[in-house]
C-alpha cells in the first residue's frame, strides 16, 4: 500500500510504475488508482464531461485491419455512403442538441475527394459555431493542409499499437513509421491530434500497453483513446476473446495520470463491453463521451465490432439517456467547445 501510495503521488510515472499499476487487481488498490485518476481529471476539467457528436458517414474502407469489422475483405458488410446533404442534416441535429464538436468519421474511403471533404467542413463551419474533428484515416498531406485551412480543428488517427512488429502483423500494407509521421505532420500544421490504442489484441503485452501510453505522451497528443478490443464477425480475429474490463479501466486511469490534461473518451466500445462501461470509464478518469448521431439504418452497418451499442436507437433518444447516466455519477455536460488544454 505504501509503495502504491508513493507511485500514485509521483509527478512523472516511469515505465516500471506504469507496469505496476496496470497489473493491479485487488479491489482496494484499484480504488486508490481510480480515485487518483478522478482527482487529476477534476483538477483540469472539474466535473464537466465534453460531448462530441459523431457522424459515421461511410463504412467503405480500403484497409484490411485484422481486428476491424469494416475491413475491405469483409464481403458480408452492407456498405453505405452518406451524401453531403445527409451529413448536413445530421450536423444540424448535433448542433441542435447543444453539442459543440462534430466528429466526421468514416472508413478510409477515397470516394470523398479532398474537395468534397473541404466543402463539408466549410459548410458546417459557416452555419454552426462548432469544432470539427476529422477521423478519416491516412490521407495525403496536401489534403490535411486544405482541410485545416477550411477550419477543421482536430484529427483523430490512432496509432493502434506502439509495438511495431504487432502493428505490421495486423495492418497489412501499412507502415508504423509512416503512421507516426502523419500524426506529427497533423500536429505541426495546427491540428489538435488524437491517438491511442486497442487493448486486448492477440500477442499484445502489458509492456506494449505501457509503451502506448508513453508514446501518446511523447507525441503530446491533445486526446487519447484507449478502446477495448471487441471481436468482429468475419475478421481474422473473430474468435479472439474480448478485452479484460479491468485491464482497460486500469489503462485509462494510468493514462489520466500520465497524460494529465489530455482529453480521454469513455468509448462506445467500452459501453458495449459493459452495460455501465461509460460510467466506469468516467470514474476511471475519462472526460469525453462521443454519442453517435449516424442516422438509422446506416448506424446498423457501421459495425467496427460485434454487438455495438445503441445501433437501433434513434439518435434523438440517446441524449436524454446519456444525460441521466452522467447525472447518476455526479458529473455534468460541458457546453464549451472542449478544445485542447495542451500548449
Ligand atoms: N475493437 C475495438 N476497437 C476497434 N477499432 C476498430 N476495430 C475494433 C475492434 N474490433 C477502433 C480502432 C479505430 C477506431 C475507429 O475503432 O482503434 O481507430
Amino acid at each position: 500500500m505504501k509503495n502504491l501510495d508513493k507511485i500514485l503521488n509521483k509527478e512523472e510515472l516511469l515505465k516500471e510504475d506504469i507496469l505496476f499499476l496496470l497489473q493491479l487487481r485487488e479491489a482496494d488498490k484499484i480504488e486508490m488508482l481510480q480515485k487518483k485518476a478522478e482527482e487529476v481529471r477534476q483538477i483540469y476539467f472539474n466535473d464537466e464531461i465534453h460531448l462530441r457528436g459523431i457522424i459515421e458517414f461511410s463504412n467503405f474502407c480500403i484497409r484490411d485491419c485484422f481486428y476491424c469489422g469494416l475491413r475491405r475483405s469483409n464481403k458480408k458488410v452492407e456498405r453505405f455512403r452518406m451524401s453531403k446533404e445527409e451529413i448536413m442534416v445530421t450536423a444540424k441535429l448535433i448542433y441542435d442538441s447543444d453539442i459543440k464538436t462534430i466528429v466526421l468519421q468514416s472508413g478510409e474511403d477515397l470516394f470523398y475527394t479532398k474537395e468534397d471533404i473541404a466543402e463539408i467542413i466549410t459548410e458546417i463551419k459557416s452555419q454552426y459555431d462548432v469544432a470539427i474533428t476529422l477521423s478519416l484515416g491516412e490521407r495525403a498531406f496536401d489534403e490535411y493542409d486544405l482541410w485545416r485551412e477550411c477550419g477543421a480543428d482536430r484529427y483523430l488517427l490512432k496509432h493502434e499499437t506502439a509495438n511495431r512488429n504487432l502493428y505490421h502483423q495486423i495492418h497489412p500494407y501499412q507502415d508504423f513509421t509512416n503512421r507516426i509521421a502523419h500524426l506529427k505532420y497533423l500536429k505541426n500544421i495546427g491540428f489538435q491530434i488524437g491517438s491511442g490504442n486497442i487493448i486486448g489484441l492477440p500477442n499484445q503485452t502489458l509492456e506494449d500497453i505501457a509503451d502506448d501510453i508513453l508514446l501518446c505522451n511523447k507525441l503530446n497528443v491533445d486526446m487519447a483513446s484507449f478502446s477495448p478490443f471487441i471481436h468482429a464477425d468475419n475478421t481474422p480475429f473473430a474468435n479472439v476473446e474480448n478485452c479484460d474490463m479491468q485491464l482497460l479501466l486500469n489503462t485509462m486511469a494510468v493514462a489520466r495520470l500520465v497524460l494529465k490534461n489530455a482529453h480521454i473518451p469513455a468509448t462506445t466500445a467500452l459501453a458495449t463491453l459493459d452495460e455501465e462501461g461509460r460510467e466506469k470509464g468516467i470514474l476511471a478518469g475519462a472526460n469525453v463521451v462521443m454519442p453517435s448521431f449516424t442516422p438509422t439504418p446506416y448506424r446498423g452497418n457501421y459495425l467496427i465490432y460485434k454487438d455495438k451499442k445503441c445501433i437501433s436507437e434513434n439518435p434523438k433518444q440517446c441524449m436524454p439517456c446519456l444525460d441521466l447516466r452522467l447525472m447518476s455519477i455526479g458529473v455534468k455536460v460541458s457546453h464549451s467547445h472542449g478544445h485542447s488544454l495542451k500548449t
